[in-house]
């Protein structure tokens, strides 16, 4: 439950949610400052620690040099600016001056204003379960420019030690974990790629190099954003640490003006003593109950042709793919790229939303039809942000696509970027949109996106800056737009693979496609960098064939799918051609997943070994009273003796029911000393373990 109380003559706010305080007061200047984030405390010891708050003095640092809130560039503040403007007459800098506060559900709000020009700045606070939620909103009448707005900056505490927990990645190699001692100085994460990217993803956290899995303070900060975004860690010889975030990326400016307000997006704050697993869990369950649109349900076991016909799209092919994907207990056929256009290839047709009725001579509602019959739901896939040159929309409409004049117009994966950012755009993409998902009876989209920005330019507009904010909100725009008009659309984010995966897109799409690489050996790791903040229920992970689309591996069907089982299961390979046996095991792993579905997509996940090249990986979730366990063996070495694994999470009161061998299990002794895998001999050995507890 949240508490909000203001102090007045302390002038400062303490914030109580479910895990933790935050507080902050105003300074003699009027400068919102930070008090206190972390465990609980109550009032009383808020107001002692404010008297301790300030760090050393010296004739060169501002005393409360890393406690701003929002660490606004002006006077003596010297640290990484959060906030940093420039008035028309060309003054820089911000002085502080507090007008009022209002608190309301859990949300406050503190106003400020310049102490000379007429710019407005709002801080926001809302506690959301173990989640403070933080975002600055700015107004101004007359025009100001924005060089840099955070969301927030966040101090911590001051530590012997500060470690980062972040990950990076690339196209098909995404959200591989890092954890790292935190440099002196700045150290700057972020995307210039007008999109989320797949080189890093908008979250770290933050220990004090001590934290485990299983205990241990953490604090993680991520952003809700989908486009270019920053977040930058500041380490002082004070013993301070900040990490302040938003969008934006340098030297691109905002202006804020009469009727052009600026807000950025969210940023989430989350404090934990409980180590890395409460840390993620405590995100999951956020992500759960305040970010998802359509959290309690469970999402469709889904096939996806891409990996099957790749642009060798036919009706026929698609029909033949949809009946045997039925007849695996499969809920949701997916028709991939190459139906619309001349589209046969990544070279054209990129832009041009007409089926292709050499395809589909009769439409699509023919292939519609036939997929709701088998008793599955049909999605489709879209690039609705992307346009080939060589298309009958990019020859109408050249001026669409972000440029610069006597720039080249680079092309990646021979496709340009459309401007969702001007109004003619956005309002073609949503009269396609909502015709196509309103006349076809489409369930589902798979919304892709496969390629950054490049000389992102808007000729003849005054504040061309602008795009690199608002394409990314008229995308969100026309996702909200469609959800409304359309409440039986389920979305998919993607941006070839991972590339848009964020709190921002979470909070308008049911599921993101985690990667394009959907070898069961590398999917571990990456899904271990995936669920650090992202949960289960949303990481779509597909059963492919072998030797693998992108690795070449080969691995075992029952590995790949015990892999892929520990998401949203799909599956994307070529099934025509599977042979009877792996059609077999299909299905029986199809009807598994379904059992343990909501225990994987709806419960707690608790990591029991990392990904390892040696030795065994196992993650386990947990679910009132149901307990799935997953154990991977990827090589066997040295005919080493099984190590037990030891649960968490259970009721050590009470016995847990095996029902697949009737044996029971005390829950003391699964904690204490475990469960024996039971892994099969060999290489590639996995093992999905059901357990129950058993009432008394
Ligand atoms: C990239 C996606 O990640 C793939 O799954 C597939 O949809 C292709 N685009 C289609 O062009």
């Amino acid at each position: 439950m949240a508490v909000i109380s203001f102090l007045e003559e302390h002038r400062t706010w303490v914030l109580t949610g479910e895990s933790c305080t935050y507080a902050l007061r105003l300074d003699e200047d009027d400068v919102p400052t930070h008090v206190h984030w972390g465990p609980p405390l109550p009032e009383a010891d808020v107001v002692e620690l404010m008297e301790s708050t300030l760090p050393w003095w010296d004739g060169f640092n501002d005393p409360n040099e890393g406690l701003g809130e929002l660490a606004a560039d002006g006077g003596t503040r010297y640290w990484t600016p959060a906030l940093q403007v420039r008035f028309a007459d060309g003054t820089r800098a911000l002085e502080w001056r507090y007008a009022d506060h209002d608190v309301t559900d859990g949300h406050l709000r503190l106003f400020f204003e310049d102490r000379h020009y007429p710019l407005r700045i709002t801080l926001h606070y809302r506690l959301r379960g173990a989640v403070l939620e933080r975002w600055t909103e700015l107004g101004a009448d007359t025009d100001v420019e924005v060089v840099r707005a955070d969301s927030a900056t966040w101090a911590l505490p001051v530590f012997e030690d500060y470690r980062l927990s972040h990950v990076t990645g690339r196209w098909a190699a995404e959200t591989q974990l890092h954890r790292s001692p935190v440099p002196h100085g700045e150290t700057v994460f972020g995307s210039r790629r007008g999109i989320t990217s797949h080189h890093a993803n908008p979250w770290v956290m933050v220990d004090d190099g001590t934290a485990t899995e299983g205990h241990g303070e953490v604090y993680g900060i991520a952003l809700a954003w989908s486009g270019s975004w920053r977040l930058t860690t500041t380490r002082s010889s004070t013993g301070r640490l900040t990490v302040s975030g938003g969008f934006g990326q340098d030297g691109v400016v905002h202006r804020v003006g009469p009727g052009r307000p600026l807000t950025t997006p969210v940023a989430a704050g989350l404090y934990t003593d409980g180590g890395f697993g409460a840390a993620s869990r405590a995100w999951h369950a956020y992500v759960l109950a305040h970010v998802l649109p359509h959290p309690d349900e469970l999402r469709p076991v889904l096939y996806n042709s891409w990996e099957a016909t790749g642009f060798d799209v036919t009706e026929a092919g698609q029909r033949a793919l949809a009946e045997r994907a039925a007849a695996l207990g499969v809920e949701l056929f997916v028709m991939d790229d190459g139906w619309f256009g001349a589209r046969t290839g990544d070279h054209a047709g990129l832009g041009d939303w007409q089926v292709n009725r050499e395809r589909f001579p009769d439409g699509l509602k023919p292939l519609v039809d036939a997929v709701h019959g088998l008793g599955m739901r049909f999605g489709i896939w879209v690039e609705p942000e992307m346009v080939n040159p060589d298309s009958d929309l990019h020859r109408a409409h050249p001026d669409w696509v972000l440029h610069h004049p006597h720039r080249r117009r680079s092309e990646l994966r021979r496709q340009l970027v459309l401007n969702f950012a001007r109004p003619d755009v956005a309002a073609w993409a949503h009269e396609w949109l909502d015709r196509l998902v309103g006349s076809q009876g489409i369930d589902f989209l798979k919304w892709d996106m496969n390629r950054p920005f490049s000389e992102a330019g808007w000729p003849g507009e005054r504040d061309q800056d602008r795009l690199w904010v608002e394409h990314t909100r008229a995308v969100y725009a026309l996702l909200d737009r469609l959800r409304a008009d359309h409440p039986g659309l389920r979305i998919e984010a993607c941006a070839g693979g991972g590339g848009r995966i964020d709190l921002g897109v979470l909070t308008r799409t049911d599921q993101v496609w985690t990667s394009d690489n959907t070898d069961a050996l590398d999917r571990l790791r990456i899904q271990h960098g995936y669920g650090q903040v992202y949960p289960a229920r949303a990481m779509s992970a597909w059963v492919t064939d072998n030797p693998n689309f992108v690795t070449a591996r080969s691995v075992p069907l029952e590995f790949r799918f015990h892999v892929a089982m520990a998401g949203v299961l799909g599956l994307g390979g070529d099934i025509v051609h599977w042979p009877e046996d792996d059609l077999t095991l299909a299905r029986e792993l199809v009807a598994l997943y379904k059992d343990i579905r909501p225990v994987v997509q709806h419960g707690a996940l608790y990591r029991l070994r990392p990904p390892v090249d040696d030795g065994v990986t196992a993650l386990q979730y947990v679910h009132g009273d149901r307990v799935v366990v997953f154990a991977y063996r990827q090589a066997a070495h040295f005919n080493a003796p099984e190590r037990p694994l030891r649960l968490a999470g259970l009721d050590p009161a009470h016995r847990y029911l095996d029902p697949d061998s009737g044996v029971t299990h005390s829950g003391a002794v699964l904690l204490a000393r475990g469960l024996p895998p039971g892994l099969p001999t060999g290489d590639f050995a996995s093992r999905v373990v059901r357990l129950e507890r058993v009432k008394i």
